[in-house]
């Protein structure tokens, strides 16, 4: 158990053997239970921001964060993003309205429990939900669809009302799983906002917008781009700094013609 409470798998002291073999170690192995790292603690401390102070982050900070994203790595360094930033607060209101408006659809056209059973209505709902549970049967899962109609019903915001918004957009063209490169690069951003003292919160119900060609005009997201995600920044509301306790993973580990299971 470590400083942060987290269980890590016990680092071999290489150094030791190095110096068990008369060698002096140029290696720089962190030692057994040595503190987190400042890296390390940002990636334990991050968590959603869903509420966010009025105050506007300062331009110069997030010119930092479109920095970081600069340097993310991608499939064949095909850096398949373009980032857009939003701060004008009637234009994040417009994107939020225009995505309500989306899972406002979006529920009415699928929740076939809502309707009179048997209706034309109902039926064509009904047979929509399978179709479309079968194309997409992620999409169908409690979460995103909980999430949906809490949005469509105003019970949840879909920009959470930060005062900034980066769009991710993806360009389809990049090798490999663009979409991977997306995150990783919005990771960067979101790890070093973190550090910076502020808050974020990936929004993937921003993809709705390429639902707009209003939209997709003013953003660039016209093929082969298009709105992957978005994070919103800002300040957050409260005290963010306990760690949120997570559960394990079983993880496979071979080593020495042996294979053992760690949590
Ligand atoms: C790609 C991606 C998309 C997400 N989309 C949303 C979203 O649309 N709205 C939202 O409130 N949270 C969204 N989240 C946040 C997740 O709900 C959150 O990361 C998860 O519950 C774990 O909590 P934590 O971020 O506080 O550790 C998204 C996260 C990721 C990685």
């Amino acid at each position: 158990m470590t400083e942060a409470g987290v269980r890590v798998p016990a680092l071999e002291d290489a150094e030791e053997a190095e110096k068990e073999a008369g060698r002096v170690s140029k290696i720089p192995v962190v030692p057994q239970g040595a503190p987190w790292t400042a890296v390390e603690r940002v990636m334990f401390e991050r968590r959603s921001i869903r509420k966010f102070r009025k105050t506007q982050v300062p331009a110069h900070v997030i010119r930092r964060l479109l920095e970081v994203a600069r340097f993310a790595p991608s499939q064949g360094n095909c850096q398949p993003w373009k980032l857009v930033v939003v701060r004008d607060a009637a234009m994040i209101q417009g994107m939020e309205d225009f995505c309500v408006g989306e899972c406002r659809k979006l529920t009415e056209s699928l929740d076939y429990a809502t309707m009179r059973k048997g209706s034309l209505k109902y039926r064509v709902a009904r047979a929509k939900t399978k179709v479309f549970g079968r194309l997409q049967p992620n999409m169908l899962h409690p979460v995103p669809i909980t999430a949906c109609t809490a949005i469509a019903q105003g019970r949840f915001a879909v920009f959470h009302h930060a005062p900034t918004v980066i769009l991710v957009l993806m360009d389809k063209r990049a090798i490999g799983v663009p979409a991977i490169d997306i995150g990783i690069c919005g990771t960067n951003i979101v790890l070093a906002a973190q550090s910076l003292g502020l808050g974020t919160c990936w929004v993937g119900f921003s993809k709705f917008l390429n639902e707009s060609k209003e939209w997709c005009a003013k953003f660039g997201a016209e093929d082969p781009f298009e709105i992957e995600e978005a994070i919103c920044v800002g300040y957050p509301v409260g005290d963010t700094t306990h760690l949120i306790p997570r559960e394990t993973h079983e993880t496979a580990w071979f080593e020495g013609g042996k294979r053992e299971l760690i949590y």
